[in-house]
């Protein structure tokens, strides 16, 4: 069944990402990171999702298993082993695999050392937005409430959602229809949530405002004004009984 196979795909994904996180300490480079998760996806049989992955905006194809973004890198930041990371800053650790024909993927932020309150604040509304979002995504629902909730949290709280970046449909390719934006948009489809839907929701939000742009090397997004930005995904599929995260035990 399908699902089952996700839910593999899923799992694959959250256990590579609690190892990196168990990683992410001073010193570390963002590099470090990208050896163990390849490591990982290779010996558990499975193929990176993001490593070869090609985007028109970008005009290549993108060359690591994993996106890490720090501060104020928004999502799609590329691991370097001249990136140490040091107390005070956040990484967004993004990865997704292929196994059995079915794609995973999940993102987690996590703090470095001591950040300070403010940043606390900013991870703990994103990832409530998340959580949120989830416990929308029930048979009947529509899409728009699944959008909403995040936006509702997040702008209630001062904080912006990025607009330039969604989340998407997964199943046996990375990005499925529907897309999944973490605002109500209006001129967007809004369809009804049917059980075997499998969503990619995944929160991007700023500190400060919502502009993004992105840097020369034609990948990394980063705020425009140098707010730390954050990010949280999981698969949740629809099902008779509820929301059924893919992505965590
Ligand atoms: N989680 C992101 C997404 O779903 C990461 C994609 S990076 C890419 O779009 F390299 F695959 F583009
Ligand atoms: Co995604």
């Amino acid at each position: 069944m399908e699902l089952e196979k996700l839910r593999r795909s899923g799992l694959l994904v959250y256990r590579i990402l609690e190892d990196l996180k168990g990683m992410v300490a001073e010193g570390a480079s963002t590099h470090d990171l990208e050896i163990a998760a390849e490591k990982m996806i290779s010996d558990a049989g499975a193929k990176p999702a993001f490593k070869g992955y090609y985007t028109q905006a970008s005009g290549s194809k993108y060359p690591y298993v994993l996106c890490t973004s720090v501060n104020e890198e928004v999502v799609h930041g590329m691991p370097s082993s001249r990136r140490r990371l040091r107390s005070g800053d956040i990484v967004s650790i993004d990865t997704g695999v292929l196994l059995n024909g079915y794609y995973g993927d999940s993102a987690t932020t996590v703090a470095v050392g001591q950040v300070n309150d403010s940043v606390k604040r900013l991870l703990k509304i994103t990832e409530e937005s998340l959580e949120l979002a989830i416990d929308r995504v029930r048979s009947g629902n529509r899409l728009f409430d699944v959008c909403g909730t995040v936006e509702k949290h997040v702008i209630s709280n001062g904080f912006s959602i990025v607009r330039d970046f969604v989340g998407h449909g997964i199943g046996t390719s990375l990005h499925e229809e529907p897309q999944i934006p973490n605002y109500v948009d209006r001129r967007g489809e809004n369809p009804r949530l049917k059980p075997g839907m499998v969503l990619a929701i995944e929160p991007m939000v700023n500190a400060g405002k919502a502009d993004t742009k992105v840097l020369p090397d034609k990948w990394t997004a980063v705020t425009q004004d140098k707010s730390y930005s954050a990010h949280f995904e999981h698969m949740v599929a629809v099902t008779e009984n509820g929301p059924w995260v893919l992505t965590r035990p």
